[in-house]
């Protein structure tokens, strides 16, 4: 197994993000198959933020998810792949008039609101181009899903969502049903991310149960993503057919002792479906010891994650074909204190040159990339274990590229 990043590395270079497709479609086949029932409909929204590159947009759509882009760049991107407007759902707390424009006129299925504001520049311009859109209105549930504040979407004062029958959603439910544009087909929430309590989405569905009494139509219900990742050791998130079956049993049961209806339930994981099948490869450089610290650097860092200096996310590492007891810290390249992937992890002795492989970097990796200290965006590979291929999906930058409308 260790031989196919020593083999992407000799292909490619490092850095280097590696995916495994095969995963990735496992992952994607056991949501289908589990996020199904007898009493509703039921849709999958890839998260595309994720991880936003044609090449996964175009497995997706193989499988016939659906999308949820949160960008004019996501949107663009999605659209560039081939996949079918229709089936995108496009959020965003502050979407641009630029933004909404783009969305009507390539014929985008739903808008996800979440303000007034955001609805009012949206009916104001579905009139102006004579368009028309269905429309999910994101509300904050109140839920606190235990995780990292930054990934937390549904506390009190949230940027994100509408408290249910505050002042501003009620106007906002005026508007809606006023407009001869817009489409009101459902609600839609998202608690938060790395979830790994089961019963934060037993109160999110408590909480809608509560929300949907309150409506003679059949409404589409989107519960978010935020499905749990193993990033480490000490995370052991539930499989996802153990999730998805407890979702659809905890709505089902919920439905029926209340004796109510919905159209569709719905979820928009991203990170579950791309997270633990990526990996990123780099080189091992300069080796220090301090005195308390022995530093393996690498040919990447912050640049290329961004999420351990972020929100102090954990990762493991190891170097292919040996293992070690070594207490070691993985360290980038920038010019930050902070530039640290991994703050101690048990390696072997390393030398210069060896690989060293930070695992379940698949999701948020890549998408959150920057040109910090102008270092290069790596290459994107994704590679087929059981056909024994792999291909490059995203060229490594070169230093063209950093120039780029520069003036
Ligand atoms: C609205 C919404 N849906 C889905 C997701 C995907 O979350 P995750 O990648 O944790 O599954 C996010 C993540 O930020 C989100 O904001």
């Amino acid at each position: 197994m260790d031989d196919i990043y020593i083999d992407l590395a000799k292909k490619y270079g490092t850095p280097l993000y590696a995916y495994n497709l095969n995963m990735i479609k496992t992952q994607i086949e056991n949501f289908l198959k589990y996020f199904k029932s007898d009493l509703f409909d039921t849709e999958i929204s890839y998260a595309s933020k994720a991880l936003s590159i044609k090449e996964i947009i175009k497995v997706v759509k193989s499988y016939n998810l659906s999308l949820d882009v949160v960008s004019l760049g996501e949107c663009y991107t999605a659209i560039e792949a081939g996949f079918n407007p229709k089936n995108i759902y496009f959020h965003g707390n502050n979407k641009t008039i630029e933004e909404i424009d783009y969305l009507l006129k390539n014929n985008v299925g739903c808008v996800v609101v979440d303000s007034l504001d955001d609805l009012a520049n949206i009916d104001m311009e579905a009139k102006k181009l004579k368009k028309g859109i269905n429309v999910l209105v994101r509300l904050n549930l109140g839920i606190d899903a235990h995780t990292h504040k930054y990934i937390n979407t549904s506390y009190i004062d949230s940027k994100f969502g509408i408290i249910y029958k505050c002042d501003e959603f009620y106007s906002i439910m005026d508007l809606l049903y006023k407009s001869k544009n817009l489409k009101f087909i459902g609600f839609h929430s998202h608690i938060g991310s790395q979830i790994f309590d089961l019963k934060a989405y037993e109160s999110e569905i408590d909480k809608f149960i509560d929300v949907i009494k309150d409506y003679k139509e059949k409404l589409v219900i989107n519960l978010g993503g935020g499905f749990g990742c193993r990033y480490t050791l000490e995370d052991s998130p539930a499989p996802i057919p153990v999730v998805m079956k407890n979702i659809i049993t905890y709505t089902e049961n919920k439905l029926k002792e209340n004796d109510l209806e919905i159209a569709k339930l719905m979820i928009e994981p991203g990170r579950s479906i791309v997270c633990e099948a990526g990996s990123t490869i780099y080189t091992i450089g300069n080796i220090k010891k301090t005195p308390n610290r022995l530093y393996y650097f690498v040919d990447g860092g912050m640049a290329d994650n961004i999420r351990p200096a972020l929100y102090q996310a954990k990762y493991e590492a190891f170097i292919p074909g040996a293992e070690g007891k070594e207490e070691v810290t993985i360290a980038g390249k920038c010019c930050e204190s902070g530039d640290i992937l991994i703050d101690k992890v048990k390696l072997p002795l390393a030398k210069k040159g060896d690989l060293l492989v930070v695992r379940s970097t698949g999701a948020y990796g890549y998408s959150m990339a920057s040109n910090y200290n102008k270092l290069l965006k790596p290459a994107v590979v994704f590679y087929d274990l059981e056909n024994h291929t792999d291909k490059l999906v995203v060229e490594r930058e070169t230093l063209k590229h950093l120039l780029d409308g520069e003036k």
